[in-house]
């Protein structure tokens, strides 16, 4: 997969080339990473890529024009290298923005089908609307709040993608039974000890049901505790999802008991 990503700050990029398992990914070709800088498009001494809002107001508005120009270098990049490619789609151009839908993990496995995608990573108050009635195609957001730049929201989309190209987990790295996948918020996860110590002097187990050997009940109990976290802690994630009869049941069975849900 192809991402460019226009960013006047190129370098923070690092923090997912050179670490990691997308920076694994990047040395494996399951993506590459074209970064344009907007300055490298302004035409005056300066390099100005912003200038005042018109009606006033506090802070600075990227200039459209060198926005507008490293977009089309990015697409003629992509279409050059994907030009003997027979399903080769125009390319989609996001804009990281506050503004944006939520990006969800049905948005990210749609994502992970592109070919190519342009990330549009932006700083200050905001961008030239026509700039962005004109060229962008999508709007996503990372959630509610402000961050100071785009960067940081471009390299999250990117890794939860990356995350989703086939040979970028290894094996027992497999997304499969992450949150999100399958509706569910993920199962608390334990490792050794099997008694842990804690500097307070409590000694903490592992839950009983994990040293069984009992797979199909293990199975059963992770489920089970994936339901109890979502009813916990994002009741929204269940109210759009039908449960099966065995996770109703199991939902039902922890009612009646009510014993080995994790206090946080
Ligand atoms: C300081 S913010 C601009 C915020 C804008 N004035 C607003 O209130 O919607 C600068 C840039 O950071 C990025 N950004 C900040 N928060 C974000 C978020 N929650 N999701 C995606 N991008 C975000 C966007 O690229 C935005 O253009």
């Amino acid at each position: 997969m192809i991402f460019d990503v226009i960013s006047l700050f190129p370098e923070m990029f690092e923090a997912i080339t050179q670490h990691g398992i997308t920076g694994r990914a990047l040395q494996n070709n399951i993506y590459y990473l074209q970064l344009w800088n907007p300055r490298d498009f302004t035409t005056d001494n300066h390099k100005t890529v912003d200038d005042r809002p018109y009606g006033g107001g506090p802070g600075m508005v990227m200039l459209a024009e060198p926005l507008e120009k490293a977009i089309i270098a990015s697409k003629a990049r992509q279409k050059e290298i994907l030009k003997d490619s027979l399903d080769f789609v125009d390319t989609k151009v996001i804009h990281l923005s506050p503004t944006g839908k939520p990006l969800t993990h049905e948005i990210v496995m749609e994502l992970s089908k592109q070919k190519n995608l342009i990330l549009l990573a932006t700083r200050y108050e905001g961008v030239d609307q026509r700039l962005l009635n004109s060229l962008v195609d999508e709007e996503y957001s990372i959630g509610d709040y402000v961050l100071s730049g785009g960067e940081l929201p471009a390299m999250a989309l990117m890794d939860a993608v990356i995350r989703q190209l086939p040979g970028a987990l290894g094996d027992k790295d497999s997304a499969v039974e992450d949150s999100f996948v399958d509706g569910l918020l993920d199962c608390p996860h334990y490792t050794r000890p099997e008694i842990f110590t804690n500097t307070t002097g409590q000694e903490l187990k592992v839950p009983a049901i994990l040293m069984s050997g009992n797979h199909a009940k293990i199975k059963q109990w992770r489920l089970q505790q994936s339901l109890l976290l979502t009813r916990a802690k994002r009741p929204d994630l269940l109210a759009v999802r039908s449960l099966t009869k065995e996770e109703a049941r199991l939902l039902a069975d922890f009612d009646l008991e009510g014993s080995g849900f994790p206090k946080n």
